[in-house]
């Protein structure tokens, strides 16, 4: 099956430690969904990220994001290099693409699958499936501030909570939209600090309220970050859509993560609704393990899911799920080396059954 005139442009960073073998998984099983779907798709490879960093002492050039401008997704497999210092690459590159793009939310699902286990005790798959909205180019992390007398014992340092009324008004519309789409419990919880930040998080509150007017069918509910944590944990069933600021993303998330199987299984997707979106597993480069055929590309290949549901191949991005179900299912652990299987197999096994669902329709 070929579909006339659609051929989208995916600029792929492999990236730094164990990326690349997961992008290769992940590309592999977008191979076999191409195949079996009908899209086709053109990969244009770049190799920023640690390696080139320390050769040239170039991140990530303009010119490159003008080119990413033009292409319809970016895969992202991982930045972070022990190389080289902490906070380089992961400005230079990953927040750099995330800022320059105004990819605005950071679309991170929570998804117990069957048979994956979680720590947390007596929760099952339908106990957690939520997702959280991270609000991604503006709060903490704009890079807003400053030292005074910087090395003294009077020392001061300043980093400032940015929150524009635009930035939020766009990444809370976007939430209330998406727990729509969800058909799920039609439930939009606020995850903030208002007690606290009391301009910031005010804004969101106001915002927040304002805008759910337009959505008189979603039942809004405000939670403070701390709670959040512990009904993420007691009572994961009580969440379908999460809002929040980009530092609180940041860290609910890996939480999210851990109940969700671990950082084998997580994706997420850096979202521009008008412009080029980047997906990607969300775990990390994992230096330990690189070349060594045990990391889990199932976040990989859920970023591609991920992907795909965003270009519009629903039913590709389905099948996709589908086999990461089965995979699940078939896997001793999500963890690295503990699968039970190489990094490449789980990337056949996910590929292979995306083709068989071709044979049965
Ligand atoms: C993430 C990461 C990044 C972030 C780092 C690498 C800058 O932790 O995507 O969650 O803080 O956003
Ligand atoms: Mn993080």
């Amino acid at each position: 099956m070929q579909k006339a005139n659609i051929k989208f442009k995916i600029a792929v960073l492999p990236g730094d430690g164990t990326g690349p073998e997961a992008v290769k998984e992940g590309m592999k099983v977008l191979e076999a969904a191409s195949e079996v779907h009908g899209f086709q798709y053109e990969v244009i490879e770049y190799d920023f990220g640690g390696d080139r960093y320390l050769r040239s002492k170039e991140t990530l050039p303009d010119s490159a994001l003008e080119e990413f401008r033009k292409m319809d997704a970016i895969f992202l497999g991982a930045i972070g290099h022990p190389d080289v210092a902490p906070g380089i690459l992961e400005r230079g590159i990953l927040l750099r693409i995330r800022f320059a793009l105004d990819q605005y939310v950071n679309l991170r699902p929570v998804k117990l699958h069957p048979g994956v286990r979680t720590p947390l005790r007596d929760k099952r798959p339908e106990d957690i499936d939520f997702v959280v909205v991270r609000e991604n180019t503006e709060g903490l992390y704009c890079g807003v501030g400053g030292f005074f007398k910087k090395g003294t014992e009077d020392e001061v340092a300043v980093q400032e909570m940015i929150s524009t009324r635009k930035g939020v008004e766009r990444c809370i519309r976007y939430a209330y939209e998406l727990t729509r789409r969800r058909k799920k419990n039609y439930h939009i919880t606020l995850c903030d600090k208002a007690n606290v930040l009391t301009y910031s998080h005010d804004l969101w509150r106001r915002t927040f309220a304002e805008v759910g007017k337009d959505y008189p069918d979603i039942k809004q509910e405000y939670a403070f970050v701390d709670a959040v944590c512990m009904w993420m944990v007691k009572n994961p069933e009580w969440f379908d859509t999460i809002v929040t600021c980009n530092m609180f993303g940041d860290i609910i998330t890996d939480l999210g993560a851990v109940i969700q199987g671990g950082m084998g299984i997580a994706a997420g997707g850096n979202i521009n609704p008008q412009g080029t979106s980047m997906f990607e597993p969300i775990g990390g480069s994992a230096p330990k393990y690189t070349g060594r055929n045990m990391i889990n590309p199932l976040a990989a290949i859920s970023a591609c899911q991920m992907m795909l549901e965003h270009l519009g191949e629903e039913a590709a991005a389905t099948s996709i799920e589908k086999g990461i179900v089965y995979a699940c299912s078939r896997l001793k652990s999500l963890s690295a080396g503990e699968m039970g299987y190489t990094t490449s197999e789980v990337g056949d096994m996910v590929a292979a059954f995306v083709r068989k669902i071709k044979i049965k329709t």
